[in-house]
């Protein structure tokens, strides 16, 4: 369950398309947007310290801003920094270069601490230590996993991916490979470890549902955004039609952290 050293320069090379996803009516752009209003229902309004940890573009800490938090955020990728920056010229001095690994803050410095889309990068147990590290006894941490159990997502990363790959390779196209993240990670397992690091977990939700599996998705990309935001709001085989799951906690007033189990 290691990061990888260049996960930074991956996302600096993908940062326009990355950004540009939340706004496609697609599979894509509907997955991103129903992860992000579920992390915004589960945050509620500020005022209060935020901090968002592999914040990317700079998409939900925008919307936390908007909420009323003082926003800060933390990226292993450059651009995605520099585009943070650009989306909040308020808060650019509290956007910094950095890993989840490693936060470059004091203890109990937030009232707030999401990570939403990054754990998969990172090396999980000593990112949730690091997440609960920086959060206020008494505050929330919101973060995101891959659902394990996704039907889609099961497809995609054991057939469809690497099919494209070794096409890709065969005929001389291949590009930069996805970094090596923490591979699947079972539910129940993501809550002990957050519980191993000092956070009580109050939900966990499925989200994201995708029900055409790749190509079709991409094939069908306004039929598969229909579809997800249909089966979004009835909720049907959560277990198996959602792609993320987000998982909201409160860190323990009087537990002591002693890092996620893993
Ligand atoms: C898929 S994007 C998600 C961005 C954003 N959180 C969102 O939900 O839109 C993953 C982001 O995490 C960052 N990242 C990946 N691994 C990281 C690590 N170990 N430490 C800090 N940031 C990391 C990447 O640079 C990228 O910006």
């Amino acid at each position: 369950m290691m990061s990888s050293p260049d996960v930074g320069g991956y996302f600096d090379a993908r940062v326009r398309r990355y950004d540009s996803a939340y706004e496609s009516f697609d599979s894509d752009g509907h997955a991103l947007r129903a992860r992000l209003d579920a992390v915004l229902r589960r945050a509620g309004s500020g005022p209060g310290d935020a901090l968002d940890a592999g914040m990317g573009p700079g998409r939900l800490a925008a919307e936390l801003e908007r909420l009323g938090w003082t926003v800060s955020g933390v990226d292993a990728s450059l651009e995605m920094v520099s585009v943070a920056r650009k989306r909040l010229p308020g808060s650019a001095q509290r956007f910094t270069h950095g890993r989840i690994e490693s936060l470059p803050f004091p203890d109990e410095s937030f009232d707030l601490v999401t990570a939403t889309g990054v754990l998969e990068y990172s090396s999980v147990a000593s990112a949730l230590a690091e997440l609960a590290r920086v959060t206020r006894p008494g505050g929330r941490l919101i973060v995101s996993y891959p659902n394990a159990g996704s039907i889609c997502g099961i497809w995609k990363s054991r057939a469809w991916y690497p099919a494209v790959r070794r096409v890709k390779s065969v005929t001389g196209r291949a590009g930069a490979h996805r970094p090596d993240g923490a591979g699947a990670i079972a539910a129940e397992r993501v809550v002990r470890m957050l519980e191993g690091a000092g956070i009580a977990v109050e939900t966990f939700d499925y989200v994201s549902f995708l029900a055409l599996p790749a190509p079709l998705d991409t094939m069908f990309p306004a039929v598969s955004a229909r579809a997800g935001e249909r089966l979004e709001r009835r909720g049907a085989h959560a277990r198996r039609l959602g792609t993320q799951i987000v998982f909201d906690g409160v860190k323990d007033a009087t537990a002591v952290g002693h890092g996620a189990g893993s």
